[in-house]
């Protein structure tokens, strides 16, 4: 089955480096990335890993929580990690599936056979508070991921999520966001009281609303 945005993320249970993992259950009302990795002991991997765990205080300012996945069993993470934390300089601050039957590998469409056969192709996929699939990312096993990227993106799915707004070309937190075709000027000068400047009536650019307050 293949995923398109707006499913539901597949529910699934699953060993990882931190225990059993039931995925809806684990990630409650945050927001989630599920990534994969080709393999273990893999050079790309090594660097990504260190590079979320360097980023872990980032993706827990957004509420979001992040879960590798390798096809490799939980035994082999083990060691793999201790290799990540001597060569990365960090220590692993968020769990890794094992999937050696590759359960939420093919039920997330993970291995492309013609890319591999077996090694899962690097796919993000960012998962919702409502578990629904709002971002998904598929990158060759040769091409070490942005991370910094997928932050940009929760930023943006955050917001659009809150506000009538989609964001620019390029758009980083800050800077002024796009008011959606279906809102009326009517209604835009109400929704935005910052104003907003009217390139073409389409393309209409409004200052950034102030995030909202975290509720206790
Ligand atoms: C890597 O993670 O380094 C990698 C995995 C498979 C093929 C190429 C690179």
């Amino acid at each position: 089955m293949t995923i398109q945005l707006g499913d539901t993320a597949p529910d699934f249970t699953q060993d990882s480096t931190e225990g059993p993992i039931r995925f809806h259950e684990w990630i409650g009302d945050a927001w989630c990335v599920l990534f994969s990795h080709p393999a273990d002991y893999t050079p790309v991997c090594t660097t990504e890993l260190g590079a979320v765990a360097r980023l872990k205080p980032e993706f827990d300012r957004r509420n979001v929580k992040v879960i590798g996945l390798s096809v490799d069993p939980v035994e082999d993470h083990r060691g793999w990690i201790k290799d990540i934390e001597e060569t990365q300089s960090v220590r692993m601050n968020f769990p890794m599936l094992a999937d050696p039957d590759r359960k939420v590998s093919n039920l997330y469409g993970m291995i492309h056979p013609n890319a591999d056969d077996t090694m899962t192709v690097r796919s993000v996929f960012i998962i919702g508070p409502d578990k629904k699939v709002k971002l998904m990312l598929t990158y060759p096993a040769s091409t070490g991921r942005n991370f910094d990227e997928i932050l940009r993106v929760i930023d943006s799915l955050q917001l659009t999520s809150e506000h009538k707004l989609a964001t620019p070309a390029n758009w980083k937190p800050g800077e002024d966001c796009i008011i959606v075709p279906a809102v009326s000027d009517e209604e835009a000068r109400e929704a935005f009281p910052a104003g907003f400047r009217a390139v073409k009536p389409y393309l209409r650019y409004t200052p950034q609303p102030a995030a909202a307050a975290p509720t206790a």
